[in-house]
């Protein structure tokens, strides 16, 4: 007996359709800008789902944004897999890419594989992500012959800020931007699919963009790459900490967070809240009866 084909109802006509990784060399192909951010939960997933973004990043700058280490290096694997699941449930239309975490991929290629493979199977993200040229070469090519799509990330690479002389702008001198261009073409033969570049200048950016083919996504890096990446936590106003002047607010939620928790302590304080609206009520007879059977009070 053959399966009735599901007709199709109005609102799954009216969803865009999932990203996929043609889709998104179609858009570069077209021009048009590829939007990606992050997010690290099922509410983050939901509102970078409702807000049409294509791609969303589980990045390890979680491990500073939601978890609250000092950077992103202490993050496990088990604890990003975690986010990656909570984002996932939130998640059906956009791209779902999740950072392999600092220690979870360098020592070799069958750990790099068996870090991504985890990603797939426990948070079914569609891509990872990792960091540098070097080894992670390597590394993405090995994981991308497994069959897992993989971004690369070149340029500031906090996973390893300490070696690169901190949280700064890199490829600004000609050698820099040489190795940088050297990585990212490697990067791409490699078969990574898309690239990051984070906090470089624009003018080294404009030039890497005539010679890769792969969909680059930007971050501090200008505005010639196919699309732009920001931090959730950055672009809502969520986070507290140190913001990268890379990053632009369109928000300022963590004021209206504060603000309301404070009018909530306040009116729990002053008896406002709870008020009788938020009360349940009992029928007169039942509380009667409830009252009676009461044990006397002492
Ligand atoms: O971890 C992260 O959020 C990232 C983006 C800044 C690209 O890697």
């Amino acid at each position: 007996m053959s399966a009735t084909p599901r007709i199709p109802i109005p609102e799954d006509l009216d969803r865009p359709l999932p990203m996929t990784l043609p889709r998104l060399a179609e858009k570069k192909r077209l021009g048009e800008p590829i939007v990606m951010m992050t997010a690290y939960d099922f509410p983050s997933a939901q509102v970078a789902e409702q807000a049409g973004v294509d791609v969303v990043l589980v990045g390890d700058s979680g491990a500073m944004t939601v978890l609250g280490y000092p950077s992103t290096v202490p993050v496990s694997l088990d604890e990003m897999i975690m986010l990656a699941s909570a984002a996932r449930r939130g998640l059906s239309g956009p791209m779902l890419v999740a950072d392999l975490p600092f220690g979870s991929y360098e020592q070799s290629d069958a750990q790099a594989i068996a870090s991504a493979q985890r990603f797939v199977k426990e948070a079914s993200v569609d891509a990872v992500k990792l960091e540098r040229g070097g080894t992670s070469v390597d590394r993405a090519r090995a994981i991308v012959g497994a069959g897992i799509p993989v971004m690369g990330h070149l340029g500031l690479t906090p996973q390893t800020a300490t070696a690169l002389g901190g949280y700064r702008a890199q490829g600004r001198t000609a050698h820099a931007a040489l190795e940088l261009a050297r990585d990212a073409q490697l990067l791409q033969d490699a078969g990574c699919f898309a690239l990051v570049l984070e906090a470089i200048p624009a003018a080294v950016t404009e030039a890497l963009m005539e010679r890769l083919a792969i969909p680059v996504i930007g971050i501090g890096a200008g505005d010639a790459t196919d699309g732009q990446v920001l931090v959730f936590h950055d672009l809502l106003g969520i986070y507290d900490g140190h913001v990268a002047r890379f990053a632009k607010r369109y928000a300022d939620i963590r004021s209206q967070m504060v603000a309301g928790a404070a009018q909530y302590a306040d009116e729990v304080r002053r008896h406002v809240f709870p008020a009788p609206e938020h009360f349940y009520s009992i029928d007169e007879g039942e509380l009667r009866s409830f009252r009676e059977g009461l044990p006397a009070a002492h």
